[in-house]
């Protein structure tokens, strides 16, 4: 048995004999010489095949296409012409499927692009951004746990809105409908009273009706929850886990930002970069006497306003106490200053703008029911979510990370879209 290793192990090898197999990432050739660039998970590799050695194959060595799948076997050497500084000189040959031709070439537009989103996949691009989110989901999943929280599991049918009416999407349940999770939030806000420190990462679903490059319909949100926490503490959390995770980017996959074009620099900066804290009434005067916004308080904040208060600061800032009356029902007011709300966000520079959201939760059932029905909402449907404040309540805060958002800010990318393998939009379900 052939014992086959990948491109990146070849070139470690550096001469020799070696077995690869793989994807033909381009071809050309003349009727004496074929130069196959071959591609597998872990990177390129030039191979060239010499019409004498292969007299009986020719024919269909001649027939190979982008995207055919091969395997050769050879030798190694350094070749500093060759893409990726390697030749393979092929001794042997395997045709595994000739390639019908492959209906991705150069400039397609979008939307021919995202019909093909499953051939997209294997683009050097793609595989580049799917490496560096799992490496993002691997930090979070390690930030959490070398903490000491513990992975908690929400359902996804909810019978309530947790983020407002106006983005859930209703689905047929049997004989009655439910709603697909916005948010793990409510019943994790259950589960601190039993493990007070917990995480996750689920899908989340919000019916965004905004064609933006940061809002998709199908998301995944790694969110905290932890008792006891108070709004100072969380977001001093929040900070550490998006630091670790560019520090987990940087350490292991600086080939693939390389092939994105990304400012490794700049990474490294933010990596180890100090995140200020200012509260939203700072923002307002900043927006109003520095950039002449003209930014009346009380509004949310919009993306332009987003991306000033971000491009002001060159690193992720943190953005807390925004005015209650446009906040979601469980984000208490200050006991200070009850037009003030005890929540943040987390707003990344270079246009990225809002990653994470999040709050301490409200105590008092009553103002939650009042919010409620201001919403439209009847407050008999979250009665055991306020069995909650009844039996040991305590105070406790959580926040969610858009996964998307962060791993398009790492990337640098001009669209969320490309931060999931398929996404879901207003416009786009399918393939
Ligand atoms: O700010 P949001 O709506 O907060 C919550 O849902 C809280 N319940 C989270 C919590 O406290 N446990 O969403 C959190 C984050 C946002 O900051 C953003 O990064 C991301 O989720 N997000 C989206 N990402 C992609 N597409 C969308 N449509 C998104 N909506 C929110
Ligand atoms: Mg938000």
């Amino acid at each position: 048995m052939t014992k086959f290793i990948s491109i990146k192990e070849a070139m470690k090898k550096k001469e020799g004999k070696v077995a690869v197999r793989g994807w033909i990432y381009r071809e050309r050739g003349s009727n004496k010489l074929k130069f196959i660039v071959l591609r597998d998970s872990s990177d390129i590799i030039q191979c060239v095949l010499e019409r004498e050695k292969f007299e009986k194959q020719w024919a269909d060595i001649d027939k190979l296409k982008v995207e055919s799948s091969v395997e050769i076997e050879g030798t190694i050497k350094e070749d500093k012409r060759a893409p990726t500084g390697f030749e393979i000189s092929a001794e042997k040959i395997t045709i595994i499927q000739i390639s019908e031709e492959f209906p991705i070439q150069k400039d397609l537009n979008e939307e021919l692009l995202g019909d093909r989103r499953h051939l997209w996949l294997r683009s050097r691009k793609m595989t580049s951004i799917l490496k560096i989110r799992s490496t993002v989901v691997g930090a979070i999943h390690e930030f959490f746990r070398s903490r000491g929280y513990v992975e908690f599991d929400p359902p996804i049918f909810q019978p309530t809105q947790s983020e407002g009416g106006s983005t859930i999407f209703e689905v047929k349940y049997f004989d009655s409908k439910v709603y697909l999770s916005q948010s793990w939030q409510l019943y994790a806000e259950s589960a601190v009273f039993a493990l007070e420190k917990i995480y996750d990462m689920s899908p989340t679903f919000r019916a965004e009706k905004s064609k933006t490059s940061r809002h998709l319909s199908e998301f995944w949100m790694a969110e905290m929850e932890a008792a006891w926490m108070k709004l100072d503490e969380v977001t001093e959390v929040a900070k550490d886990e998006i630091r670790f995770i560019i520090q987990e980017v940087l350490k292991k996959n600086k080939e693939e930002l390389e092939i994105l074009g990304r400012d490794i620099k700049l990474l490294e900066h933010y990596a180890k970069a100090k995140y200020p804290t200012i509260k939203y009434d700072e923002a307002v005067k900043l927006l109003n006497e520095k950039y002449k916004m003209n930014f009346a308080w009380g509004e949310d904040l919009r993306t332009i306003e987003e991306e000033k208060i971000a491009n002001h600061f060159k690193v992720p800032v943190v953005v807390t106490h925004y005015p209650t009356q446009i906040m979601g029902f469980y984000k208490p007011a200050s006991p200070e200053n009850p037009k003030e709300a005890l929540c943040f966000d987390m707003l990344a520079p270079e246009g990225y703008c809002e990653i994470v959201g999040g709050s301490e939760r409200s105590l008092d059932v009553k103002d939650m029911e009042k919010r409620l029905k201001a919403d439209n909402e009847n407050p008999k449907n979250y009665s055991w979510y306020f069995d909650l404040r009844k039996y040991g309540s305590v105070p406790h805060s959580g926040y969610g990370v858009g996964v998307e958002r962060v791993v398009s800010w790492i990337c640098g990318l001009d669209s969320i879209k490309d931060a999931i393998a398929f996404p879901r939009t207003m416009t786009r379900v399918t393939p």
